[in-house]
């Protein structure tokens, strides 16, 4: 069975959405395999009896704000776990992980507030399987001051648009030759980011590839080692006055410009 076919049945509104053209892309490989799937936000259970009837071998766990019936709901199955508790409570979401450990894959189809969306992901980006998928639901709340997003300022509003939009710098990190650069809690950890309307889908997974031109966030520490090695040490002197001198100094200007830019903007 289709997605597709399993969210219009159920009457989620991932079918009105057409959410499932993003899910299915995603997950058709994973139909079979034996995971643990979170959902935030469970309403009236359309979309946790859509997972579960996908997911035959997985279990199904939703937690909502609000207390479910879960009787009523026709949620009382082997492989459905319902709980009650905020996507933005650190206290409940550790509760959850603790008994959990690992989510293979997380959607957020909760409040939709920018704050909770961002708050929820922080908590729950290390108990998602190293490989594992998150998928974040209708973020036109972000374009919306209606809803806690703010259209504008598109750039830079405090919205979790912009906070993913952001996050994709973690899958340059290894390139960004800026020598204080300050590690994300995300490098290293993150594959990739897709963008869809209203959709957005984070691919955890090992990304540590080394850049050509950069090490260790410096251009010049990568072209002096470089030159060095191609040279069998000759011109030593020649090559650190050129790149661990001037070349850096260009570097430290540079940083210092955009410091202050940075200052007189308010971008701190
Ligand atoms: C759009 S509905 C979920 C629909 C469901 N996932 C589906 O596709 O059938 C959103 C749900 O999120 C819940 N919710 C709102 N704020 C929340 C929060 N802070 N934490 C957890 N759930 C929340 C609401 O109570 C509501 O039931």
């Amino acid at each position: 069975m289709s997605l597709k076919y399993l969210f219009k049945k159920y009457k989620s509104d991932k079918y009105f959405h057409n959410y499932h053209n993003v899910y299915e892309h995603f997950l058709h490989k994973l139909k079979k395999k034996k995971l643990k799937i979170l959902e935030i936000g469970v309403s009236d259970g359309s979309s946790i009896k859509a997972w579960s009837e996908y997911f035959k071998s997985s279990l199904i766990i939703g937690i909502d704000i609000k207390k479910i019936d879960i009787k009523k709901r026709k949620l009382k199955k082997k492989n459905i776990h319902v709980l009650e508790g905020s996507q933005s409570d650190p206290k409940f979401i550790n509760s959850l992980i603790n008994k959990y450990k690992k989510f293979d894959i997380i959607i957020d189809d909760g409040s939709h507030f920018p704050k909770d969306v961002i708050k929820s992901f922080k908590l729950l980006f290390h108990s998602l399987d190293k490989n594992g998928l998150y998928f974040i639901e209708d973020t036109q709340t972000s374009y919306n001051h209606y809803f806690g997003g703010n259209p504008f300022d598109l750039k830079f509003a405090n919205t979790h648009v912009n906070f993913f939009k952001q996050l994709t710098d973690t899958l340059n990190y290894n390139e960004i030759a800026n020598p204080f650069y300050k590690k994300s809690g995300y490098d290293g950890l993150i594959k990739a980011i897709s963008f869809y309307n209203n959709i957005v889908v984070i691919k955890k997974g090992s990304n540590i590839q080394k850049s050509n031109i950069v090490l260790n966030n410096s251009y010049e520490n990568k072209r002096y080692t470089t030159k060095i090695k191609r040279s069998g040490g000759e011109g030593k002197i020649k090559f650190f006055i050129k790149y661990m001198i001037i070349f850096k100094l260009f570097t430290y200007t540079f940083f210092l410009i955009n410091f202050f830019k940075k200052i007189i903007l308010f971008r701190y």
